[in-house]
């Protein structure tokens, strides 16, 4: 095994993980991964924090002076890192431990701006506009433009900051958002579509305002259960998670608590499918099934046995041929948009075939091109494919456009004959950690070449 590399914004020492927040704003690893097809997935992989729920609550850290300690934090993960740099850059006091604890403490915060360059690597920074806008009454973010799953816009976010009384210029590529003179106001906020997003930056953003906010056709995300939850902790008064109407009535202060992060289900749907394809028992520790129920049954009915035993998943399948499903990507609690590019992957060697349709980015199929290179038989109509079964996949050198697309490629080669390579890993990088890791582990033969020049 290689050496991890790229400009090393990131150095990690026995206890600690050190951020460079000038190198982390440039470094983006080159790296490849090699992967060899035919073995079968046996072992045990131990789940880490889910970073869509991490990401937002460093950005609610921002909500209060007091000391936060989260664990359960996917700290290996760039887009922490990344976004790590940028609160460290806005003054926050961030230390991340490598037993995944992170303590976060927001007292000296002297800029409330986010500049281009971190916002195009990690959309997720828009988040931090909220709570900079609850409690501080400013916020400078760039607007973070298209990427590689779509246009998507933030006019939910800023839309429902104008409902609350929020004063929005657009500038220069940047959003300046004001308070109203004795801050945020509470609001009925009806979104027009659901948004992960939008629900989470509006939910921190209302835990300081005056009065009462309600969020209609909120999302209903495990991740946003989390973030309210540890909200709630801290002082905030929320009602409604977990349905598509939540109610925060605002208060005058937060403080600081202690938090376990849920674990990533997106990450545990990933092994799953894996092992779905490559045959073998891998047993998936410290996770939730309950929050992979659409997964769950598409799973079974293409042949998986799946059982839990505690917080562990235990996914199986034996050599019998994949059986050929249909699915759709809706908002939660139906099948998530993060875990098509695998399981359009798994459809490949289906006996069959199966039909994915991608309802909620416009532009989630890039990943079909690179498995059409490995032999995949994928035909698009708008926003579904067919995929029809084909005997065996071929290793090739493919090229990953995001982060989920990138696993896709690299679970085809893990059944794909001969080798695999897969390139532009960053985008892994930003979401799995320690995947060849975790991969290898179970038996998997596969391996990151490190050390290419990084930008
Ligand atoms: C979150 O993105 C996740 N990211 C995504 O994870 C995930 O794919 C997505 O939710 C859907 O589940 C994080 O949590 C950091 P949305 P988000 O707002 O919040 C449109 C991954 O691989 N929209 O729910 O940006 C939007 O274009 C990723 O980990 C507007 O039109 O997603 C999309 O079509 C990538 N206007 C739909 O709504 C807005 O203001 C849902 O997006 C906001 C969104």
């Amino acid at each position: 095994m290689l050496p991890a590399s790229g400009l090393n914004a990131a150095v990690e020492s026995a206890d600690f993980i050190t951020i460079d927040p000038h190198k982390a704003m440039m470094a983006s690893s080159l790296d490849k991964i090699r992967v060899k097809g035919g073995t079968r997935l046996n072992g045990t992989i131990p789940i880490s924090g889910a970073k869509n729920a991490a990401l937002k609550h460093m950005c609610a850290a921002m909500l209060t002076g007091d000391a936060m300690q989260f664990t359960n934090m996917p700290v290996r993960l760039k887009d922490i890192q990344t976004l790590a740099a940028l609160m460290k850059e806005m003054g926050a006091d961030i230390t991340l431990r490598s037993d995944g604890t992170m303590f976060i403490q927001a007292a000296n915060i002297h800029s409330t701006e986010a500049p281009y360059d971190l916002v195009r690597r990690m959309r997720a920074s828009v988040l931090i506009m909220g709570p900079l806008l609850a409690r501080f009454g400013e916020a400078t973010v760039s607007l973070p433009g298209g990427c590689s799953i779509g246009t998507r816009p933030i006019d939910l976010h800023l839309d429902g900051f104008r409902a609350m009384g929020a004063e929005i210029i657009l500038e220069e590529g940047y959003v300046k958002a004001t308070a109203p003179q004795g801050g945020l106001r509470g609001a009925r906020i009806a979104f027009p579509k659901v948004s992960v997003g939008a629900t989470e930056n509006l939910m921190m953003a209302a835990t300081l305002a005056q009065g009462e906010t309600i969020l209609m056709n909120a999302a209903r995300e495990p991740e946003i259960i989390d973030q309210g939850e540890a909200l709630i902790k801290m002082g905030a008064k929320i009602s409604g998670l977990g349905t598509s109407e939540i109610r925060i009535t605002g208060v005058k202060s937060l403080h600081g608590i202690v938090h376990d992060v849920l674990p990533d289900r997106i990450e545990t749907g990933t092994f799953m499918i894996g092992v779905a394809l490559t045959g073998g028992t891998i047993r998936l520790q410290k996770t939730r099934l309950d929050f992979l129920t659409s997964l769950v049954g598409p799973l079974q009915r293409a042949g998986v046995t799946i059982e839990t035993e505690g917080a562990d998943v235990i996914a199986h399948r034996n050599g019998k041929p994949l059986i050929g499903t249909d699915i759709m990507t809706e908002p939660y609690p139906g099948f998530a948009t993060d875990l098509q590019a695998q399981f359009m992957t798994m459809l490949t060697l289906c006996e069959g075939a199966g039909m994915v349709t991608e309802t909620i980015f416009e532009n989630r199929f890039m990943h079909v091109p690179e498995l059409q290179r490995m032999g995949a038989d994928i035909t698009v109509h708008g926003n579904s494919a067919i995929i029809r079964g084909v005997k065996k996949l071929h290793g090739a050198e493919v090229m990953a456009t995001d982060l989920r697309a990138s696993v896709s490629l690299i679970l085809a080669g893990l059944v794909a004959d001969g080798e695999t390579i897969v390139d532009r890993i960053y985008h892994l990088d930003r979401g799995y950690e320690n995947l060849v890791e975790k991969l290898e582990s179970c038996g998997a033969q596969i391996e990151r070449l490190s050390n290419q020049p990084a930008v």
